[in-house]
C-alpha cells in the first residue's frame, strides 16, 4: 500500500523541474556480473563471496566520465548504491572492514564520484541498503543467502537486530555528515510481510532513522521504503497507468528503471530496451507528473558498457532537442488522442506521437485554445485546422468529426527522432 509521510522541509523543487535521474548499482557484485543479488541467488555464503572482494581493482574507474555520460543524456540527478543487499560499502566507513578501502583498489568510491557530478551540477542522491547479507548481526531470514542453510541458520540463531540497527543508524550518520549537502535518500527496502523473519520499521528503527535524516540534512527528500512512508513512492520496473494517488490526491512519484532487467552489471543480460522505448518512458512518466531515475550497473572495470553508453547518446540525442517537453513539465488535463501522450508547462502543451499517423491528428477540446504549434525538432510550422462538426464526408473531405476538436496537418514523413514532438502555444 502506497504511503506518504511528506516533511514540509523536503525541497522537491529542483526535483519536479529536473524530472530525469541517473541510477547507479556499482559493488563488488559487478564482478559475477550475473545481477546484484547473485549472493542471494546463487546461495553464496561470505567465504566464497570473498574472493569477490578480493579480486575487486576497478581500474578504468573515471567519475568525470560517468557525470559527463549523465549529463548528455540529460540527467540533472543522481543516486548511487553506497551499499548494496551484498554489505559492500563504497566509502570509507568507521564502522566495518567490508569497504572498497580495504580491498586492493584501497580508495574510497563515493567521494570522488559525488565530486565529479557535482561538478557537473547534479543533484546527489544516494541509495542505501537496509538489508545486509555481510553483516554478522543481521538475522538470517528468507530472503537471506543462507536461508536454506540449517547449520548456518543453528549457529547464527543469536543474531542481536538492535545492533544492526546500531549499524545501520550510524553508517546513515556517517552519509549525511561527511559528503555535503545530500538531496535525496533512497533507502531499499522493507518486507515484513514477503517472508519468515521479514524485516520493517520495527527492525531498521524507521521513526528515528527518519527524525535523524530529516535533523541532518533538512532539505532532503526521502523515498517510501522504510515502511513509514516518505516524500516520494517509487514504482520498481513497471510504468504506472496513470498518476499514483492516494485517497484521490496525487502523489510525488519517481519510477525506477533498468536498461536490461537487471540493476547490478549482468554480461550475459541481453534483455536490453531500446532507446525510442526509454525516451517513451520517459515521456509516459512526465505525462503522469512524475520522474524517471534510470540505471546504469558499470561493470568492475569501472566502465559504462557500450550498450549502455549507446542508450545513454540516444536519450541524449532526442533530449537535446526535446528538453522543454520534460523540464518542468507535467501531466495536462487536456485527453491525449490514442498513442500520445500529453506534458505541459503553463501555456505550453507538448504532443508527444508513439505512432506516426497519416497526415491528420485530432485534437480534443483544443479547437480554440491554440495559437500555434510547431514540430520540437526542428522549430518547422504545423498547420492547423477545426472541421466544421457537421461536415460531411465525401472524397477527399473528411467529416464526424466531433466538435471541439482542432486537428493538425502532418507531413508524410515522420521527423527523424526518438519520439517527434508538436508543441503548441496555449492561447493565455
Ligand atoms: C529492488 C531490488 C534491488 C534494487 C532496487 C532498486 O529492491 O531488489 O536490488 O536495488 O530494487 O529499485
Amino acid at each position: 500500500m502506497q504511503q506518504l509521510q511528506e516533511s514540509t522541509d523536503a525541497d522537491t523543487s529542483w526535483f519536479v523541474q529536473d524530472r530525469f535521474g541517473l541510477f547507479i548499482h556499482w559493488g563488488i557484485y559487478s564482478l559475477p556480473a550475473r545481477h546484484e543479488w547473485v549472493k542471494q541467488r546463487e546461495r553464496i555464503h561470505d567465504g566464497a563471496y570473498q574472493r569477490y572482494f578480493d579480486a575487486f581493482y576497478p581500474d578504468l574507474y573515471d567519475p568525470q566520465a560517468w557525470a559527463r555520460e549523465a549529463k548528455r543524456a540529460g540527467m540533472r540527478y543522481f543516486v548511487v548504491t553506497t551499499k548494496h543487499h551484498d554489505g559492500f560499502c563504497l566509502w570509507d566507513s568507521d564502522l566495518t572492514d567490508y569497504k572498497a578501502t580495504n580491498t586492493s583498489w584501497g580508495q574510497d568510491l563515493l567521494a570522488p564520484m559525488v565530486d565529479a557530478f557535482r561538478t557537473e551540477g547534479f543533484k546527489v542522491g544516494f541509495y542505501h541498503s537496509l538489508i545486509d547479507w555481510h553483516h554478522p548481526e543481521f538475522p538470517v531470514d528468507g530472503l537471506h543467502p543462507m536461508r536454506d542453510n540449517r547449520d548456518f541458520i543453528e549457529a547464527n540463531r543469536g543474531r542481536d537486530i538492535a545492533r544492526y540497527r546500531e549499524y545501520l543508524h550510524g553508517q546513515t550518520r556517517e552519509l549525511l555528515t561527511r559528503f555535503g549537502n545530500i538531496d535525496i535518500m533512497w533507502f531499499d527496502f522493507s518486507y515484513p510481510h514477503r517472508t519468515w523473519g521479514g524485516k520493517g520499521k520495527e527492525d531498521w528503527g524507521s521513526d528515528e532513522l527518519m527524525r535523524m535524516v530529516r535533523e541532518l540534512q533538512p532539505g532532503i527528500i526521502v523515498n517510501d521504503r522504510l515502511e513509514i512512508g516518505g516524500d516520494v513512492v517509487t514504482p520498481e520496473q513497471y510504468q504506472p497507468r496513470s498518476w499514483p494517488q492516494l485517497d484521490g490526491r496525487p502523489l510525488r512519484w519517481e519510477a525506477c528503471q533498468t536498461l536490461n532487467g537487471s540493476w547490478g552489471y549482468d554480461r550475459d543480460n541481453l534483455d536490453w530496451k531500446p532507446t525510442d522505448m526509454l525516451v517513451r518512458m520517459l515521456v509516459d512518466t512526465v505525462s503522469k507528473g512524475g520522474n524517471l531515475l534510470l540505471n546504469v550497473g558499470p561493470n568492475a572495470r569501472g566502465e559504462f558498457e557500450p550498450k549502455a553508453v549507446e542508450r545513454l547518446h540516444g536519450v541524449g540525442e532526442w533530449m537535446r532537442l526535446h528538453e522543454r517537453s520534460i523540464r518542468g513539465c507535467t501531466a495536462s488535463s487536456f485527453n491525449p488522442p490514442p498513442d500520445c501522450r500529453y506534458t505541459q508547462n503553463g501555456d505550453r502543451l507538448y504532443l508527444h506521437l508513439f505512432g506516426w499517423p497519416f497526415r491528420h491528428i485530432h485534437l480534443e477540446g483544443l479547437a480554440d485554445r491554440v495559437d500555434y504549434a510547431q514540430l520540437l525538432n526542428d522549430a518547422s510550422e504545423v498547420r492547423m485546422f477545426v472541421v466544421d462538426p457537421n461536415q460531411r464526408a465525401q472524397n477527399t473531405t473528411m467529416g464526424g468529426i466531433p466538435p471541439g476538436t482542432l486537428t493538425l496537418e502532418l507531413p508524410v514523413t515522420r521527423p527523424p527522432v526518438e519520439v517527434p514532438v508538436i508543441e503548441l502555444f496555449l492561447k493565455g
